[in-house]
């Protein structure tokens, strides 16, 4: 009896171009569109391996070696229930030798190597991961050019997308655009791939953990409150967004880091904005957030003066955490001034200090 098995890793993938909003909240359609990067594999990454098999008597999934409630009608059950259709339709009636692997439960067990539900994007690599591996599961993804994909990634990205917003991105490598769409069933509401890694190679993200502990908001509720309360939500959905999407796509394909940055900065302050225009109020940066934004705002004065250009652009999803977008040339000083003024915890949960480092308090204000 063959083992039907199998295990794939999804990055995780930053913002520049928030989403926070849904005008569907069972079938995630957001409010606006959004743009992220998304980070190379060898660092933040869930890992997940499904496995079908018809003596499981229940369908069950382990999160970091825990098992979680699998809610009914929940994220988790929509995207399997999308991916079983798939399977079923595409494949098991067209091959009637094929086995009917769709039918049978899954287990599911899913391992992220960076801190989980602490504004690192965990749902995005997590539920990229998870619908990676059933879609490998169920035979949905073969990539050669003799056997054409079955599903192609912004197929699955809509699969994705049904179980955390964010993680339809994680689905394609480099530069990623997840357009709003308009249809109310959500198909025109997909992840695309605006450049990939290697158009822009030279672009680093530096990952800057100030607390590595589960927030207060999930980014789901969070953004609930803000659709239902914000004033301000209304006017960036309108008048900001649609702007902002076309010119960091332009900036993108121009390699121009100036615009790049600008913009980037921009939308995470607004979108912190909007978070406290929430009633009542949601604060997802901290002390060491604020002093991080301080610090980049300075090297980029000083740049600014100096050479015409800036050096680094900051962004926190919801969470205290701070990821700085910056090009190779400025990796080794960028990572030498945060470093100093945010001394390393003895206990950094990352293998490589230079690229991904916890912050404690800083000496100083920069
Ligand atoms: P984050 O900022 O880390 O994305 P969210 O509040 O958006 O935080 O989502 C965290 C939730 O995402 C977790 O509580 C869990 O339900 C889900 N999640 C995180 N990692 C995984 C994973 N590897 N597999 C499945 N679900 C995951
Ligand atoms: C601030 O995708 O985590 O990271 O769709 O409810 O699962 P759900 O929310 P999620 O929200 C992400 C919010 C953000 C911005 C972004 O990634 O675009
Ligand atoms: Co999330």
């Amino acid at each position: 009896m063959p083992v039907f098995q199998a295990t794939t890793s999804a990055p995780v993938n930053i913002a520049c171009i928030k989403y926070w909003g849904k005008r569907d909240n069972t079938l995630i359609l957001p409010t606006n569109s959004s743009l992220s990067i998304t980070l190379s594999q060898d660092h933040l990454r869930s890992t997940t391996t499904a496995r079908a098999d018809p003596i499981f008597s229940e369908t069950k999934l382990w999160l970091n070696g825990k098992e979680e409630d699998i809610k009914s009608g929940g994220r988790l059950e929509r995207c399997l229930a999308q991916l079983k259709k798939m399977r079923k339709e595409r494949i098991e009636d067209k091959n009637p030798n094929t086995p009917k692997i769709s039918e049978w439960n899954l287990h599911v067990a899913s391992y992220n190597n960076f801190p989980t539900a602490a504004g690192l994007a965990s749902s995005a690599s997590g539920f990229a991961a998870l619908t990676s591996s059933i879609a490998a599961l169920y035979g949905l993804n073969t990539f050669t050019p003799s056997e054409p994909a079955v599903a192609s990634p912004s197929e699955l990205s809509l699969v994705a997308r049904l179980g955390s917003g964010s993680a339809c991105r994680s689905l394609f490598g480099g530069f990623v655009a997840w357009e709003v769409g308009s249809s109310l069933t959500g198909e025109d509401s997909l992840a695309i791939q605006v450049a990939p890694q290697e158009h822009w190679p030279t672009m680093h993200a530096l990952i800057c953990v100030v607390n590595d502990a589960k927030k207060g908001t999930s980014s789901t509720s969070g953004m609930q409150r803000t659709v239902e309360t914000s004033a301000l939500l209304q006017h960036r959905i309108k008048d900001v967004v649609p702007a902002r999407m076309k010119a960091i796509e332009k900036a993108i394909k121009d390699k121009d880091f100036d615009s790049f940055a600008r913009i980037t900065m921009a939308d995470s302050n607004q979108f912190h904005a909007v978070a406290l225009d929430t009633a009542p109020p949601i604060f997802y940066m901290n002390d060491v957030s604020r002093s991080i934004i301080a610090l980049v705002e300075e090297l980029n004065r000083v740049s600014l003066a100096k050479t015409g250009h800036l050096v680094a652009a900051y962004t926190f999803d919801a969470g205290p955490n701070a990821v700085i977008y910056t090009e190779e040339e400025n990796v080794k000083q960028i990572i030498e001034i945060v470093v100093r003024y945010f001394p390393q915890s003895d206990t950094n949960p990352f293998p490589d200090p230079f690229k991904l480092f916890a912050g404690k308090q800083p000496k100083a204000a920069p």
